[in-house]
């Protein structure tokens, strides 16, 4: 029989939640017990006293080390026992958790009051210390409650049918779908029909669907660590299209406005490698349309030169995936130029966000650069010695600059934009998830 020691200065409030209920019949059928002890038993004064000020100052009373010392000493001098600390710097407890602890067949939890215990008592006594969440509550007796109930809800026989743990939130590692019961129409709100229809395989693809829509809208955190089945994904898949459509990502390489070594504003020349990396970039990406911008007629007519030979000259049928990524590079003259582009495919303006590696202002995190907007969104890149300032005065947004180990911060425009537009994609598969 699983054995649950409860060390409180409220033992009563344990006695009472186990008198009722499913667990109350547990206990009955001798499958678990739980044993709340007076924390007062271990008192040595008078006045039972349990608490006292608190060493170094501070508002509120402490709880002495030695009453919890005397009573888990009382506990192991018989048995082998696992002490929990109920405390709210604990490990944040779940069914995981639940699970692990049901393989313990008696365990001592202890239970704080006032602003906590000593804290020796974690050192000399505690195994683990466990918290409920990421609140406080006034003392320990609820969360041991808490833990108590979820870890003997496992014990087989506690519920009657043994199946139903197996099916609950969390268990599987998603929410569970949702419950109905009679009568089959409610203030206007019918039963969904399939669970009606006697239709097993029907239900169960419904219930399925209905779990994983849940936790995508409550809980997507669960849906990141768990792994599933090939039916399981789709249905996700299918269900995060709906939650937010994709946001349309633009990318231009600026040869102008640019700054130069000395800070005058220049006009920069298109290189080869830039023109082959980001096109590869941007296609991986699926960025819409990579923009290579500079005024200067002769160099906007050697990218051609170069561009064409891969979309229609030899180069098309020596590689077909360099191909590919050219098919979305358009050269342009103007920033401006850019920007019409993209208002007419779109039918709105991009949001223009410029990255520089300088933190200046109007900056935004990637995570953030997602969420924001249901605009196009046109990442603007530079060369030469970085943008000058009409260019970012004229932007929306600044990207937060991306920072290595030292303070070494000279990455290639190419390798900046790879790395932006991986942040970019993952920041917006989280936010999906
Ligand atoms: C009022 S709380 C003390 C909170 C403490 N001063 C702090 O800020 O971390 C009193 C007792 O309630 C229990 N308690 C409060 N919140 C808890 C939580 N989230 N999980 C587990 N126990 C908790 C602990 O036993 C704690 O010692």
């Amino acid at each position: 029989m699983k054995i649950y020691n409860v060390i409180t200065i409220f033992p009563e409030t344990i006695s009472s939640y186990f008198s009722s209920g499913v667990l109350s019949k547990g206990i009955e059928n001798k499958l678990f017990s739980v044993n709340p002890i007076n924390l007062r038993d271990y008192t040595e004064d008078r006045h039972k006293t349990v608490d006292d000020y608190q060493y170094g100052g501070g508002h509120g009373l402490v709880m002495k080390p030695e009453p919890f010392y005397k009573a888990v000493q009382g506990i192991r001098s018989k048995t082998e026992t696992r002490v929990i600390l109920l405390d709210p710097r604990g490990k944040k407890f779940d069914q995981r958790m639940a699970e692990r602890l049901y393989n313990y067949d008696n365990i001592t939890f202890l239970c704080g009051r006032y602003e906590g215990i000593d804290d020796r008592v974690r050192e000399l006594v505690a195994d683990e210390m466990v918290s409920v969440g990421d609140f406080i509550i006034s003392g320990g007796e609820l969360a041991a409650l808490t833990v108590i109930d979820s870890i003997t809800r496992l014990i087989p026989g506690v519920l009657g049918d043994e199946n139903s743990p197996m099916e609950e939130s969390f268990t599987s590692g998603i929410l569970e779908y949702a419950h109905y019961t009679r009568p089959a129409e409610f203030c206007g709100l019918k039963v969904p029909e399939v669970l009606i229809s006697g239709n097993h395989e029907e239900i169960r693809k419904w219930r399925l669907r209905n779990a994983i829509k849940m936790t995508l809208q409550n809980r997507s955190d669960l849906l990141k660590v768990n792994s599933f089945s090939k039916e399981e994904e789709q249905i996700l898949w299918e269900e995060m299209r709906y939650l937010k459509k994709d946001f349309k990502l633009y990318v231009a390489l600026m040869h102008y406005p640019m700054l130069d070594k000395s800070g005058r504003v220049v006009s920069t020349s298109i290189t080869n490698m830039d023109l082959h990396d980001i096109s590869r970039s941007c296609r991986t990406f699926g960025v819409e349309n990579y923009y290579v911008v500079n005024p200067m007629p002769a160099q906007r007519e050697i990218a051609s030169r170069v561009i064409n030979h891969w979309l229609k000259g030899y180069g098309a049928e020596y590689n077909e995936n360099r191909k590919e990524a050219f098919e979305y590079t358009l050269i342009k003259d103007s920033l401006v130029s850019v920007i019409k582009d993209i208002e007419e495919k779109e039918g709105k303006k991009p949001i223009v966000v410029g990255t520089t590696a300088k933190f200046k202002e109007k900056s935004i995190a990637v995570d953030k650069l997602v969420t924001i907007t249901d605009n196009p969104i046109l990442l603007l890149f530079g060369t030469g010695w970085g943008f000058s300032n009409e260019i970012l005065e004229f932007t929306d947004f600044v990207l937060k600059p991306i920072h290595g180990r030292g303070d070494f911060n000279h990455l290639s425009v190419r390798s900046a934009v790879a790395i932006y537009l991986d942040r970019i994609n993952r920041a917006f598969q989280e936010d999906k998830l």
